[in-house]
């Protein structure tokens, strides 16, 4: 969000647009342009096994890139709408069964999940919070007025206009040790000083009965220190975490960051990077961060990268108002113009990978994608209280099962992701109001894909005829054929998305450097785009174990259901 200038909101992603050419370019690694470039290389295909197969996927066994991580499959919480109130926390006292508050059924699913980072409490909210205010008996915390009121003025009363601070730090270090997740704390860089940023880690993390606000935190419950380890310094500092300038916020980020008591906890700290593809905020704040020498970088963990997929006008218009499309009812070209949306990441990883490697020579600081996701137009909220509320169809199932397939090829320049958010919002994994909860498919991609969680990501070279659909001035084309691999031990995880909104993609998958043996496939599709789960049919889209063929000549061929999502499971010899 950008800075309160009395816009409706987010007037600053304009830059998105200007900045898109810079890194368009980087998107192309899966067509057959990149094959022949491969073959030149020296790798050469495997030979075909079927006249049939209209697509190739290549695992390179030999081009190891990284480890995945759980907190590639990290979550946001923030204090907006129906998120905390309603979506995690329901009280202790409430008919909604829960854990001390927090929603029961959240809890099962998250642990069926990888244990990522959690980030909480924003967002924008983040730069508006005291920590203070959340903290010590409930009763006595103080009501405040939310960072997002003026986005719910026409909406009715809720939490989510006035805070009760019910949900503080203690409450959500609890939610942290029940869903299974590490904690990442936003500190404020826009409304409080310095010093409330470290003594927020004292009353995280220093040892019991050492000072008083270890003791603060042993009433609240907790005698054990927390041992937050990721430290968010602002939030999108570009806009609403303060409007400053790049250079600005590198000051302030030194400031804030020259000293915190440690408590024997590796602090890592997380700046607040760019707007998508600004690509002069990254390189002007690094720039600057290290004006005084590049010893600074050491303080500087991770770089946070926000990037949402809204604009489905297909070149209509850059309004962040008027250029998003409905979460449910959406044209093909829609569906495929919001995945081009999406797909930019690929781009804005190697982009700004590219600008910190500048100034990072060793590319010591990593990037973190703490904001990703579908963001649509308001209208499909299960609860009007939940603003920015949406339903979530398989064409986020598509975009998300694409987003951590790129996350998984980046796997050595993102350190940490964060879906936006997690419960009744943006790009949710759930939808909840009072005794209501229900999984969206965007749920079911997060737990196909966990086995990948702790292999090593292997370079993936996919080659299918390229999809074309119409743009208002232009033919718009996307990718026929993407996905990711990693291994661990024997056992090949693969993940493919099929975007092709009717057409299925018999494709054959070669693994170069190893022969598979047995084979097992799960995929995720529906008869209609538009399909989605809801209260009344919780299971409309659920994952369904497929037929599989053995491999022959050491080949696999599998059918890919058109709008689909498959992880295939290759154990190999
Ligand atoms: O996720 C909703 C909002 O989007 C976050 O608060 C902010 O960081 C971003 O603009």
């Amino acid at each position: 969000m950008p800075a309160d200038t009395g816009e409706p909101s987010k007037a600053s992603v304009a830059s998105i647009g200007e900045e898109r050419d810079e890194v368009r370019d980087a998107c192309s690694r899966r067509e057959f342009l990149r094959i022949a470039t491969a073959a030149t290389a020296g790798l050469t295909l495997a030979p075909r096994a079927s006249r049939a197969a209209d697509a190739r996927i290549e695992v390179l066994l030999g081009e190891p890139v990284a480890r995945v991580t759980a907190d590639l499959y990290g979550h946001f919480i923030e204090h907006l709408g129906g998120v905390v109130y309603d979506g995690v926390w329901v009280g202790k006292e409430s008919r909604v069964p829960n854990s001390g508050g927090v929603r029961q059924a959240l809890i099962d699913h998250m642990r069926r999940l990888p244990s990522g980072a959690i980030r909480w409490p924003g967002g924008c909210f983040a730069d508006s919070y005291d920590w203070r205010d959340g903290v010590g008996p409930a009763a006595a915390r103080p009501r405040r007025t939310n960072f997002w009121i003026n986005d719910m003025a026409s909406l009715p009363d809720s939490p989510g206009k006035y805070d009760p601070n019910t949900f503080g730090t203690n409450e959500f270090m609890r939610f942290c040790r029940l869903a299974g997740g590490t904690p990442y704390l936003a500190a404020n860089l826009r409304s409080l000083p310095a010093r409330d940023f470290y003594q927020w880690v004292e009353y995280c993390n220093s040892p019991a009965g050492s000072s008083s606000l270890a003791e603060l935190r042993e009433r609240g419950g907790d005698r054990d220190p927390f041992g937050v380890r990721y430290w968010g310094v602002g939030n999108e500092s570009w806009g609403c975490g303060g409007n400053f300038t790049p250079e600005e916020y590198a000051v302030e980020y030194r400031r804030f960051t020259a000293w915190l008591p440690r408590y024997g906890v590796p602090l890592s700290y997380i700046g607040s990077g760019p707007n998508g593809g600004d690509l002069g905020w990254t390189r002007r704040f690094l720039t600057k961060l290290t004006e005084k020498g590049e010893g600074a970088l050491g303080s500087l963990w991770g770089w946070a990268l926000h990037h949402y997929s809204w604009n489905t006008s297909r070149g209509a218009t850059t309004d962040w108002t008027a250029g998003k499309g409905d979460a449910v009812q959406f044209s093909t070209d829609e569906w495929y113009e919001l995945l081009n949306e999406a797909d930019r990441m690929d781009g804005l990883i190697s982009g700004h990978w590219g600008v910190m490697g500048e100034i990072d020579r060793r590319h010591r600081v990593k990037l973190v994608v703490d904001e990703w996701g579908a963001w649509y137009r308001p209208g499909t909220a299960v609860d009007p209280t939940h603003l920015f509320g949406q339903q979530s169809t398989m064409r986020d199932a598509v975009l998300a099962a694409l987003t951590l397939d790129t996350f998984h090829r980046h796997a050595d320049k993102v350190a940490m992701a964060n879906v936006a958010q997690l419960v009744n919002c943006l790009h949710s994994l759930f939808l909840a109001h009072e005794d209501r909860f229900v999984t969206t498919p965007t749920f079911h991609v997060f737990e196909m894909y966990a086995p990948h969680v702790g292999g090593q990501s292997l370079r993936t070279v996919c080659s299918a005829p390229r999809i074309t659909y119409q743009r208002v001035n232009a033919t718009g084309s996307f990718w026929g054929l993407g996905g990711s691999a990693s291994l661990k031990e024997r056992t090949l995880t693969l993940t493919v998305v099929n975007p092709h909104v009717s057409e299925a993609r018999e494709a054959e998958v070669a693994i170069r450097g190893a022969a598979p043996a047995a084979l097992k496939a799960v995929t995720l599709s529906a008869p209609d785009i538009h399909a989605h789960n809801s209260f009344a049919e919780p299971t409309a889209v659920q994952p369904r174990e497929e037929q599989t063929t053995p491999a022959r000549d050491g080949i696999v061929v599998h059918r890919f259901p058109p709008a689909s999502v498959t992880r295939l499971t290759i154990e190999l010899r």
